[in-house]
């Protein structure tokens, strides 16, 4: 029997290039692994309560994303949170014998109350916000997922999803693995300004990204400011061309850096060669979206990944229940 796999993201808008080495791991396991792919839409309203979200249209962007860079709905199942109710009722009971304090030291949630409440005036001292890593470890645990693919800032929420069913299975009856996280190789890209990438700072490269786009981006990166003219030595190291070089040419990075340092590849060049290799990267995305975008299809794809999750969920919550007394 093949081993499960659960893992989301919420639907935020469109992905953007920084979120590529998370779904190309996703990707990678999909045919190794029973798979479950979730758009947590609850986990948007936890921080977007109060901003009107179109989220049918949200969702649909995020699931036109994930297949469009070649989520395979064969092999996975692709679910809507709101949709699959099991995974409100499994957060319902872990609420139940999840102790505060648990929640108030997991180390982003004063952090993020502090950050977004003076970024974006958001007001995150909500009971809803608190609960958000139960409702994450109810989302894995609704499946008995054995791993959790994710970015490496999420390991404390996976560390918190292992005592939660650690609790339940001593409380009650061994009903849930311990979920591992599985850590891929996450390439952390800088956006073209230097800043973390990011949507609301305008500086990301979407997944979407028309060849203009991308020309625009590339020109939008901060290089070297010694290089004036073109054979002035260059500091590769202050540049975010070498950032994404690194990550996107490691084999040709050492002759990059080489040429740079003395002053025998200008930045215009430097620029183009990047653009191409992105290029390349984001065309063969544009085309498989075109299929998806098909009318129907998106919406066919969820309704039977729904389907699926919820007789898995279902399963799992009678063990639950019957393990509960309920
Ligand atoms: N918290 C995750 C993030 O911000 C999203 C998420 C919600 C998730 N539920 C999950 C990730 C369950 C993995 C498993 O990226
Ligand atoms: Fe950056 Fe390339 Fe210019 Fe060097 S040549 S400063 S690596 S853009």
């Amino acid at each position: 029997m093949k081993k499960r796999i659960f893992s989301g993201m919420r639907p935020t808008g469109a992905l953007h290039i920084g979120h590529l080495s998370v779904l190309q791991n996703w990707i990678a396991l999909q045919s190794e692994y029973e798979c479950y792919f979730g758009i947590v839409d609850w986990h948007a309203l936890t921080t977007g309560y109060a901003d009107r979200l179109d989220m049918r249209g949200l969702i649909r962007d995020i699931a036109l994303d994930w297949l469009s860079v070649g989520l395979d709905p064969e092999q996975c199942a692709i679910l809507i949170q709101s949709n699959v109710l099991e995974h409100a009722e499994l957060h319902l009971l872990f609420s139940m014998i999840t102790p505060i304090s648990w929640l108030e030291r997991v180390p982003t949630y004063k952090d993020q109350i502090q950050q977004l409440g003076k970024e974006e005036g958001k007001d995150l001292s909500t009971y809803g916000f608190l609960g958000y890593p139960a409702l994450q470890a109810a989302d894995i645990l609704v499946y008995k997922a054995d791993a959790v693919p994710v970015g490496e800032d999420q390991l404390p929420h996976i560390e918190l999803c292992r005592e939660i069913a650690r609790r339940f299975n001593f409380m009650y009856e061994a009903v849930f693995p311990e979920p591992r996280a599985i850590i891929g190789k996450i390439a952390m890209l800088p956006g073209v300004d230097g800043r973390k990438m990011s949507k609301s700072y305008h500086n990301a490269i979407s997944l979407t990204a028309t060849s203009k786009e991308i020309k625009t981006r590339v020109q939008q990166m901060i290089t070297d400011p010694a290089r004036v003219r073109k054979d002035d030595p260059g500091h590769p190291e202050v540049c975010v061309v070498h950032r994404f070089q690194q990550i996107y040419q490691p084999e040709r990075i050492a002759e990059i850096e080489a040429d740079c340092r003395e002053g025998k590849i200008g930045c215009v060049a430097c620029k183009a060669q990047l653009a191409d290799i992105l290029e390349k990267l984001l065309s063969p995305f544009r085309e498989r979206r075109l299929h998806w975008e098909e009318p129907g299809r998106v919406e066919k794809v969820l309704r039977e990944g729904n389907e699926r999750a919820r007789e898995t969920a279902l399963a799992t919550m009678k063990d639950v229940r019957q393990a509960m007394g309920l």
